[in-house]
């Protein structure tokens, strides 16, 4: 009874830590985009310390070194809460998933410090986003699996529409930030841009966007078409209600000159993006669980 218990225990303080894995990664892209927004993203004008003498912005404290370095900070209860997950999750076969998130965390420090070192470049800057998109993806694998989800085999036209939403969506992610690192927003006033056409890359940003809904109404119509289990159903719309949302934003955002605030929903949008696609391909490939499957005909 005691091992039961204690069992039971250590799932449920997997579940809460998966759970703030998530969300601690999801708010660290909106912190990220604070930083670029406020123009903060040199508030620190060096890495790992914060000013050449200091790790704190103590020296030169402004406005922007204190935007950047409340950034820096979020980092230590991203590292808590990742350590915490790996704890949960070590005597269980869940392990090396939480390991992969705590090693994401000094990977992008990494990247966050190049970003820096290089002055913002803008393709450098794309990767730290793009990378806490797959960090995000990667805290839903660990949520479907301490959920009990397998690791899926379905190889039905559902699965494999939930592939195709799956990469469209990376393209579409990838593609917006191309359109950022052409933007006005550097994250400094003094930062380079990539030179590429905002007009040109937006368009094609907004393109894959079309072909993203396309390819989620098609999931959710073959869903019911093909009698696909409720749960995946279910996935599908909430996927779609995101897209809209956020595809409104774009749209929004654009016409009205990337103003900082829209920007910022947009930003939290992608991470939903990136995390409702990952558990509609975990959903769709795991076909009819066991409770939902018809019992053969005598
Ligand atoms: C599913 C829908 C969409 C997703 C997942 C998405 C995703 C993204 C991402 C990841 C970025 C980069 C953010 C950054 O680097 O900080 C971005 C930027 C941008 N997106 Fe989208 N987007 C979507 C729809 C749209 C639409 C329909 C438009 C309309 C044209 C649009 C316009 C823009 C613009 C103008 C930017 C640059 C913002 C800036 O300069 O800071 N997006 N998007």
């Amino acid at each position: 009874m005691g091992v039961t218990l204690s069992r039971l225990d250590r799932r449920r303080a997997l579940i809460v830590c998966a759970w703030a894995s998530l969300c601690a990664n999801i708010l660290l892209v909106v912190t990220g985009g604070a930083v670029r927004l406020t123009d903060s993203g040199l508030g620190c004008p060096t890495w790992p310390r914060c000013t050449n003498g200091d790790l704190t912005p103590r020296a030169e404290l402004n406005v922007h070194s204190a935007i950047e370095f409340s950034n820096r900070m979020l980092t230590f209860v991203l590292t808590a809460v990742a350590i915490a997950t790996l704890l949960a999750a070590w005597r269980t076969a869940h392990r090396w998933l939480a390991v992969w998130l705590l090693l994401g965390i000094p990977a992008q420090a990494v990247v966050g410090g190049i970003s820096v070192l290089t002055k913002l470049n803008p393709w450098v800057v794309s990767i730290h986003l793009v990378a806490s998109m797959a960090i995000i993806g990667l805290a839903v694998l660990l949520l479907w699996r301490v959920y009990g989800g397998g690791p899926g085999a379905d190889r039905g036209p559902v699965a494999w529409l939930g592939w195709a939403n799956f990469v469209v969506a990376w393209l579409v992610l990838y593609a917006g930030t191309v359109v950022t690192g052409a933007g006005p927003h550097a994250g400094d006033s003094t930062s380079q841009r990539n030179g590429l056409s905002v007009l040109q890359f937006a368009q094609l940003h907004a393109d894959l966007v079309c072909l993203f809904i396309g390819l989620t109404i098609g999931l959710v119509v073959l869903s019911y078409a093909l009698k696909a289990p409720a749960a995946s159903v279910r996935a599908g719309w909430i996927l779609l209600g995101v897209e809209l949302a956020q595809g409104a934003i774009g749209w929004v955002q654009y016409f009205t000159h990337v103003p900082i605030v829209l920007v910022m929903f947009h930003m939290l949008g992608a991470a939903l993006i990136s995390a409702a696609v990952t558990w509609v391909l975990l959903r769709v490939r795991a076909g009819v669980p066991d409770d939902e499957r018809q019992p053969a005909a005598a």
